[in-house]
This record gives structure tokens, C-alpha cells and sequence, in this order.
């Protein structure tokens, strides 16, 4: 044991699901090293904020955490402070006031050198390692699941991302893409299993450009979700992202064959002008992207559909932004993530495209575009009245010790009453109510 060993460390994660995959593989890494992690930010010897930087937003989050964190580390100077992520390679251009407030540095790749950075900063220097890697998947690294409810876990499956769509920084912050290999996610998922797990959640960037060997056997996505599903009957598989381009034939059929895995696709449109779309590069059409929904539609039924969308992008037409708003009421969305556009440094978009819709149009149309989603939300959720769902039990409610709450195949929570049956179980629930993000029922035989 080295003379950091019994340290405590707090994560605190910012941005997508794979920061928080990502912050699992950080706290395995560091205890494999001996620290302790700390649920207690008072009790901790190191800070470390998992960044993100999709969006000037998420950075501004960060840079106000620092403020506050600069105010206890005067209350207690020994304190370690760490910035790890997305956010690691752009600190000169965000961050100078705050740059000496941190004594570590870690880039998305750099997660296993972080006890090494750590020995840098308790011989008094500090540990920056921003590189990116080709290869690092880091694959054998067995997460420790923060935060976990027990039920259901995150799998990292891929990493970066070649897609270059022009607002996104993505692959200059998490660089190129590179799939690990399907045994050790097969392991992984086992593993999970046997510990009682009941749902894995598998991540990506881009998981439909999933690719790796076996020998000479070539695995693709729609195999390894078949592989995953073969592992047992009471494990339930999501995936995200998925990028309309590539959502194939056969992996819907793969979908189609295994009720386990969920039948929810997240399926970011962006936007549904196909000019927009072009100076997007998102690489497909307006009705490409119909045509795949009528596809998802006939082949799995009852399955729902998500999506991200820009508003205010580059040169975005008021006829634009309709085209956006028709194609969500034609799709009938069941939910969405909705962002005004950001420029982002280092993108296509920055570079070579103006950000000029002005901040009150993107404002307006972001919240037509919010309005227009809530009501189709509704209509989703009104749909569901009087059907009976398999659901799995995650825990408590957040409101009532008397409800469990789970998700349905389709990903919605649901409320109901306690039964006998606990977390990890499933039970047949029928929908008698419903809020804007939550499905009320009572489990039935
Ligand atoms: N501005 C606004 N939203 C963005 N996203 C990615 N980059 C930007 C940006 N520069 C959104 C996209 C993506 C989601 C993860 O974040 O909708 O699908
Ligand atoms: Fe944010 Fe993208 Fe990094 Fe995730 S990968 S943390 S969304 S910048």
C-alpha cells in the first residue's frame, strides 16, 4: 500500500450516461489503488469533477462547482482537486481563473494513469495527462457501481466517436471510436447477473457502429446484442445512442426476437429540415429518418421512440424550424431532449458556419419546440391507460414508501403500491393515471 492508500475520494459527474460509466471505471481504478470513495463531499481528501462540454451550459455548471469548490479548499488546504473528462483538454481556453485551483488534469483516456497523477501532486507537483488513445476501451477494468440501485448497471461498450457532426465536439474531446472486445463484455454482463443485476444498460457514442473480431468471426451490434440476450431470460438490455444512419435491418430484427431487450429506441433527429440536416452532416434525410420509424414501427411494435433536437442552428430558416416542429408530430416522439444550439470550439460548425441565429429566435423556438413534445408526451402516456406492462422493480418511490417504482420495456417509470414482490423482481402493472414522467398503476396477476 502506498502512502495515499486509506484517501477518500468524492466523484461528482457531469453530462452523459458514459461520464457516469466513465466515473465507475475511475472509482475501480482508484480502489484498486487502495483509496476509499466517499459518499461525503465534508469528508473527503480529493475532489474530482467528471466534466462534460456538449454544451456551453455544462461547462458554465462546472466552472460555478469550482467557484464553491475554491471556497472550501481555503477551509481545508490540503484538499486534492481534480478535473477529469470532457472538459480536461480545453481547461486553458475555459478555465484560466480556476486552472490553479487544480492540481490534477485527466483527459477521457487518461483514467488508469490517475494514480500516478496522484503520486505527482503528494510529491508537490501537479498531474495533467490529457492524451487521447487509439485503443484504450479499458476493457478490463471491472466497474464499481456508484450509486447503484442494485437493478441496473451501465456497460461502457465503445468509445469515442468518427461521426463529425459539425456542432459536435465529441470526437475532439473523447477522440477516435473504438469498439471492446465482446468477450469481456459478455463477462461483464455475466458478472452483473450473478450479482443480481437485472438490466444492463449498453453505452456509445455511436453503438450501432459496434464492431469487433473474434478470430476471424466479425461481431457487429445487432450479434453482440443477441449474444447478451442468450445470457439469461430475467436480463433486460438498453442501448444508447443510436444514429439513425446506422440503425440496420438486422438489428431490429435482433431486437424483434428478444423480448428482453427494451423496446425503446433513442434515436436523435436533430432536426427535421434537410437543409439543416445537410449542414449538419448528419448523412441522412428528412425522410430517411421517416422511413427508419416506419421500419422500427412495423418490425417491433409498441416500441417507443426518443430523440434529441437543435434548435437554432447555423442559418436555421423560420421554415426550418417547421419542418422540425412537423416531423415531431408526424413521428409522434414519446420523449425528447431539446437543446438551443451552442457553438462549440474546434467543431466544423465553429469553424466554418456562423451561429447566427440571435439568442431570442432559438429561445422562441426552442420552447415552441418544448410545447409541441410535452403534448405529444401526453398523448403517449394517455395511450397507455388501462394497459397492463411488465415492469421491473428498481426501489422505492421518490414520494411515497408505500409505491415501488420500475420502468416499463418502453422506459417509462412507473408507480405502484408495494407488493410482496421486491427490487429485481418483475410485476405485471395496469396504468389507471398518469403524470408528465411518471405512469400510476397497481399490479395485477
Ligand atoms: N449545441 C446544442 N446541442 C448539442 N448537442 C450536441 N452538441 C450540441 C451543441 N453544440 C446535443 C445533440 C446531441 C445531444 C447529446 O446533445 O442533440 O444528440
Ligand atoms: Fe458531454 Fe459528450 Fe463528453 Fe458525454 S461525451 S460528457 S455528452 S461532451
Amino acid at each position: 500500500m502506498d502512502s495515499l492508500s486509506s484517501k477518500k475520494i468524492y466523484i461528482e459527474t457531469y453530462g452523459c450516461q458514459m461520464n457516469f460509466s466513465d466515473s465507475e471505471i475511475v472509482a475501480s481504478v482508484l480502489t484498486e489503488h487502495g483509496y476509499l470513495i466517499t459518499r461525503a463531499i465534508q469528508s473527503a481528501d480529493i475532489i474530482l469533477l467528471n466534466t462534460c462540454s456538449i454544451r456551453d451550459h455544462a461547462e458554465q455548471r462546472v466552472k460555478k462547482r469550482l467557484q464553491q469548490i475554491r471556497v472550501f479548499k481555503k477551509k481545508k488546504p490540503d484538499l486534492t482537486i481534480g478535473l477529469l473528462g470532457c472538459m480536461a483538454d480545453r481547461i486553458k481556453n475555459v478555465l484560466l481563473e480556476e486552472e490553479h485551483l487544480l492540481d490534477i488534469i485527466a483527459g477521457p483516456d487518461a483514467y488508469r494513469d490517475l494514480p500516478r497523477l496522484l503520486d505527482q501532486v503528494e510529491s508537490g507537483q501537479r498531474g495533467v495527462n490529457t492524451l487521447l488513445s487509439l485503443e484504450e476501451t479499458y476493457a478490463d477494468i471491472t466497474p464499481v457501481r456508484l450509486g447503484s440501485n442494485g437493478v441496473s448497471a451501465y456497460i461502457s461498450i465503445m468509445r469515442g466517436c468518427e461521426n463529425y457532426c459539425s456542432y459536435c465536439v465529441v470526437p475532439f474531446t473523447r477522440g477516435r471510436e473504438r469498439s471492446r472486445d465482446a468477450r469481456s463484455i459478455i463477462r461483464e454482463s455475466q458478472e452483473l447477473v450473478g450479482q443480481g443485476f437485472r438490466e444492463v444498460t449498453l453505452l456509445g457514442q455511436n453503438v450501432n457502429s459496434y464492431r469487433s473480431n473474434e478470430g476471424n468471426d466479425k461481431i457487429n451490434f445487432a450479434r453482440l446484442l443477441d449474444r447478451i440476450a442468450s445470457i439469461n431470460p430475467l436480463l433486460r438490455i438498453r442501448f444508447a445512442t443510436s444514429h439513425p444512419k446506422d440503425i440496420s435491418d438486422e438489428l431490429l430484427e435482433t431486437i424483434a426476437i428478444h423480448p428482453t431487450i427494451c423496446r425503446a429506441l433513442h434515436l436523435p433527429v436533430q432536426s427535421g429540415s434537410n437543409r439543416v440536416l445537410s449542414r449538419m452532416n448528419r448523412k441522412y434525410t428528412r425522410e430517411e429518418y421517416l422511413e427508419r420509424v416506419e421500419t422500427i414501427r412495423n418490425v417491433i411494435p409498441g416500441c417507443a421512440i426518443s430523440t434529441d433536437i437543435i434548435s437554432g442552428f447555423c442559418d436555421e430558416t423560420e421554415e426550418d424550424h417547421q419542418e422540425t416542429l412537423s416531423l415531431m408530430a408526424q413521428v409522434k416522439f414519446d420523449y425528447a431532449f431539446m437543446f438551443n444550439y451552442s457553438e462549440r470550439p474546434m467543431t466544423p460548425a465553429a469553424k466554418t458556419l456562423k451561429d447566427n441565429v440571435p439568442r431570442e429566435v432559438k429561445e422562441r423556438r426552442l420552447t415552441e419546440v418544448i410545447g409541441l413534445q410535452q403534448k405529444l408526451s401526453f398523448e403517449s402516456n394517455k395511450q397507455d391507460l388501462g394497459r397492463v406492462f411488465e415492469v421491473l422493480i428498481e426501489g422505492n418511490s421518490k414520494r411515497s414508501a408505500d409505491h415501488f417504482m420500475g420502468r416499463n420495456s418502453q422506459n417509462k417509470v412507473v408507480v405502484f403500491p408495494k407488493t410482496t414482490a421486491g427490487p429485481g423482481e418483475y410485476v405485471q402493472v395496469k396504468v389507471f393515471s398518469f403524470t408528465s414522467a411518471t405512469l400510476l398503476g397497481e399490479t395485477v396477476q
